[in-house]
């Protein structure tokens, strides 16, 4: 396994200070520069709308939550989680607790009770380990993960939005969720870092059976 070469803490921050993206995240007053990832796809493809049951998986800090919520407007509804406790959104159902972990899922099945859900949004992604092997099978677990809970969760015709990294599992994540769902598009939004093997896998009209 070979270890990622990391930026230094001063260059990461440095970078991080000069970005764009953060420039202009904390000029509207959001919580992260990954909005801007949701909101190029939103102006796209519009997949989030107005009385919708939406759920964002990997919420903390906020961002992407702080920024679907008023799309969905007062009869929409916004449940978001993460292992990280993050500061509370107004109209937003926050769960803390680690995905993978049943207790947790079945605290987020309890919210959602037998609404059908309109869009299953997951930004997850896996504290680095610097060990490329083990943070891609890391990452497309809570990938898989996602799909899970949107198969049992979408309504017919339902929208599912995931981060993915490319690498070992990625083509076969993909063949799966194309079995689920009668289109799959790849996105990288321009807020995405080129050197980043990330991307935003979003598939629409699942195939309930
Ligand atoms: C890129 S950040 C999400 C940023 C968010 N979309 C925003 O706009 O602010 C990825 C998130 O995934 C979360 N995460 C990673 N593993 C998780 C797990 N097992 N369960 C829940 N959340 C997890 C991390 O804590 C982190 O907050």
């Amino acid at each position: 396994m070979t270890q990622k070469r990391r930026p230094s803490s001063a260059r990461w921050l440095a970078e991080h200070e000069s970005d764009p993206y953060v420039q202009e995240a904390r000029r509207l007053g959001y919580r992260s520069r990954a909005v801007f990832k949701l909101k190029e796809i939103q102006e796209k493809d519009k997949i989030l709308r107005p009385g919708q049951i939406v759920v964002d998986l990997g919420a903390a800090p906020g961002g992407w939550s702080q920024y679907a919520r008023p799309l969905l407007g007062a009869k929409g509804q916004l449940f978001a989680l993460d292992i990280l406790p993050f500061d509370p959104i107004p109209a937003v159902d926050i769960i803390v607790g680690d995905f993978r972990e049943d207790a947790v899922l079945h605290q987020l099945e309890a919210k959602v009770g037998d609404l059908s859900v309109d869009v299953v949004l997951s930004d997850m992604a896996p504290n680095l380990s610097g060990v490329d092997a083990a943070d891609q099978a890391g990452s497309i677990h809570l990938c898989e993960l996602a799909l899970e809970f949107a198969k049992a969760h979408l309504k017919p015709r339902g929208t599912l939005l995931v981060k993915a990294f490319q690498g070992e599992g990625f083509d076969a994540y993909l063949k799966v969720m194309r079995e689920a769902f009668e289109t799959v598009s790849i996105r990288k939004p321009k807020a995405s870092r080129a050197r980043s093997s990330e991307v935003y896998l979003l598939a629409r009209n699942f195939r309930a059976v």
